[in-house]
């Protein structure tokens, strides 16, 4: 992932190209290879290669949980997606499925096109099938697709389509109706905000179960309630408890309270102290909370520690 597969060609319209098969071996690349050489053409677009297969690669759902979370901020940072998608079994790659649930708000309000292959159907139904999953995400589909019947037998050596003409020049009727949604979506969204989705599916995804070979990073933060303000701060901590399980590589959290100094200790275990502040920083909920905590407290002093050890009897 990163800088080295993408393809950047200056600023422009940032349309994401996503790969549709993860498969090893998979023909999904020759296709993109193809529409990559086209688009790199448009100086007003500027590419970025979405490659779902990265996620399998990550090695443990912590490192996968965070290529996740990198993706999600290229898909948010899109105007407008591609994707090349196989046909299987009449359907679409499941994977293909997998990724595109784990994002929300970032499909939404763009539009969506795709480049799709595969036996006899060109991979048309799997295109179809695809339609109904991105109005649900508030994404808009493209009319206009590119499509490969037979494949394996329409590219030559050198990865030029025998019909390249006119694959071509469905290209560019997509394009065309690209640019035009684009440009229609954002000037709409600029008049009053799109009503749909907010929080990102993403910064919702149940969190990767803790690898255990990696020692937690732990926060330690201690409240100074107001004057007599403990209770009301305990009680709010104590009723916002659900909010930790949305925090990506929570651990567990324990609240200690000094009825002598009028204050509080809330230590929180974490996988990784990076998901936790963009967690932070990013949840609406959370927000929320710490607005109302605010107005309860006179300061607060929070501290990441590495963990050296935990002991227990
Ligand atoms: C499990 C499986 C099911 C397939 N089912 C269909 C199908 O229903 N219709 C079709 O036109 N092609 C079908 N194909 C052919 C694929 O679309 C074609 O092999 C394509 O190149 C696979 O893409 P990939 O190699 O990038 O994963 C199927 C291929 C596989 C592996």
């Amino acid at each position: 992932m990163g800088m080295a597969d993408r393809a950047v060609n200056g600023g422009g319209t940032r349309v994401a190209l996503i790969y549709g098969s993860t498969r090893e071996g998979r023909f999904c690349n020759k296709v993109m290879d193809w529409l990559r050489q086209q688009l790199v053409r448009q100086v007003d677009l500027q590419l970025d290669l979405v490659d779902p297969a990265g996620l399998a690669q990550a090695g443990s759902r912590v490192a996968e949980h965070k290529a996740l979370t990198a993706m999600g901020q290229r898909l948010a940072a899109a105007q407008a997606f591609i994707v090349v998608v196989p046909e299987y079994n009449h359907g679409y790659p499941a994977a293909l499925k997998a990724f595109i649930d784990s994002f929300g708000a970032e499909w939404q309000g763009k539009p969506v096109g795709f480049v799709s292959y595969g036996g006899v159907s060109g991979g048309l139904r799997a295109v179809e099938q695809l339609r109904q999953v991105f109005i649900e995400l508030h994404a808009v589909n493209l009319q206009a697709s590119v499509s490969f019947a037979n494949a394996s037998e329409q590219f030559d050596a050198d990865g030029t389509p025998w019909s390249s003409e006119r694959a071509g020049r469905s290209l560019d009727t997509l394009l065309a109706q690209l640019r035009w949604w684009v440009q229609a979506l954002q000037q709409g969204a600029a008049q009053r905000p799109y009503p749909g989705r907010r929080a990102t599916r993403a910064a919702a995804l149940p969190a990767p179960e803790p690898a255990s070979a990696v020692q937690p990073v732990v926060l330690v933060n201690h409240f100074r309630p107001k004057p007599g303000k403990l209770d009301e701060f305990v009680a709010l901590q104590d009723a916002a408890a659900t909010l930790a399980r949305e925090i990506p590589g929570w651990r567990g959290s324990r609240l200690l309270r000094d009825d002598e100094s009028g204050s509080a200790v809330l230590i929180s275990s974490f996988d990784d102290a990076d998901a936790h502040r963009e967690w932070m920083a990013t949840s609406a909920a959370f927000a929320q909370h710490r607005d109302k905590v605010r107005a309860l407290i006179d300061s607060s002093e929070p501290r990441f520690f590495e963990q050296v050890y935990e002991r227990t009897p």
